[in-house]
């Protein structure tokens, strides 16, 4: 039976074995998805050895992204673009790809709860890692504008300028992002990890517009709450990323895409 597995420090956590146990089943696909506990020096010899023993796809989350990304011998432009890889695939010639699905898995969720993209305003809060790894997606649904948003400007203002050649990105600092002009607005920050909020001005929700916190949790979330509070049309949580990124890294190693919907019930169920 083919083998996948999660690799991660912490791994208790992950939801992922549950998703792609779901997902093989849906489309009768023979496999197996495990969770590993890898230590802190140790990802390059977990691989080593995965890959030795017959495995054929593996995800890395947190802190082994950066990690993998160096560990492929082929990268996709978008895992390119986001300096991170989220998973790796062994390829029929002995190659190992690295890809990153954390983005599409993003503009998966918002195009499945009818969010448009195409032509809108699109405010990005964040510029570390977890920012980084969706611009490319994001750009490619040829949205009027992204801009990114960062406590500390000058991430921000280096993070647009990478991505400039690939569409509209710019960089404003938060203290200047006040005008109601933006059609969705996605939180990226770690901020959000702690129950903290990243410091938006109120003023820049409007009834007519969606807030994705790229977080979840069992109740919603402190930025949903602040965005909801205000008013603001829409509020979605991580979920659906979670889940979006885990049926684009399916997608790349079984060439079949699994239905995202009744994966994400039952994940929120088991969540309550
Ligand atoms: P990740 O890989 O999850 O993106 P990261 O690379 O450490 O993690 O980036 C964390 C992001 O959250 C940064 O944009 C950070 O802002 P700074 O660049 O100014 O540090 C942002 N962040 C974290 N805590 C925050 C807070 N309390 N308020 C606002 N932004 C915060």
């Amino acid at each position: 039976m083919d083998k996948y597995v999660v690799f991660g420090n912490p791994i208790g956590q992950s939801k992922s074995p549950f998703i792609h146990t779901l997902f093989a089943r849906q489309t009768g696909q023979a496999m197996t998805y495990t969770a590993e506990l890898v230590p802190i020096d140790g990802f390059v010899a977990a691989a080593d050895a995965f890959f030795a023993s017959g495995g054929r796809g593996c995800n890395i989350t947190v802190p082994f992204k950066e990690q993998a990304y160096l560990y492929a011998t082929q990268l996709t432009e978008r895992a390119k673009l986001a300096g991170s890889v989220n998973t790796l695939k062994k390829l029929d010639d002995g190659a190992i790809l690295g890809d990153n699905t954390d983005g599409e898995g993003l503009v998966q969720d918002l195009l499945q709860n009818q969010v448009e993209l195409s032509g809108k305003r699109i405010l990005l809060v964040g510029a570390g890692g977890a920012a980084r790894g969706v611009i490319l997606p994001l750009l490619a649904q040829k949205p009027e504008a992204v801009v990114i948003t960062n406590r500390t400007i000058a991430k921000a203002q280096q993070l647009a300028e990478c991505f400039s050649a690939y569409g509209s990105v710019s960089a404003l600092g938060l203290d200047e992002a006040t005008k109601p002009d933006f059609d969705v607005i996605i939180n990226s920050t770690s901020a959000s990890l702690s129950g903290q909020l990243p410091g938006l001005s109120d003023s820049l929700i409007k009834p007519q517009m969606t807030c994705y916190d790229m977080v979840y949790g069992s109740g919603v979330t402190t930025f949903n709450l602040w965005a909801r509070g205000l008013g603001a049309g829409k509020v979605l949580d991580g979920l659906g990323m979670l889940v979006g990124q885990a049926a684009e890294s399916f997608m790349l190693w079984r060439g079949i895409r699994p239905g995202a919907k009744q994966v994400q019930r039952e994940l929120r169920r088991a969540l309550q």
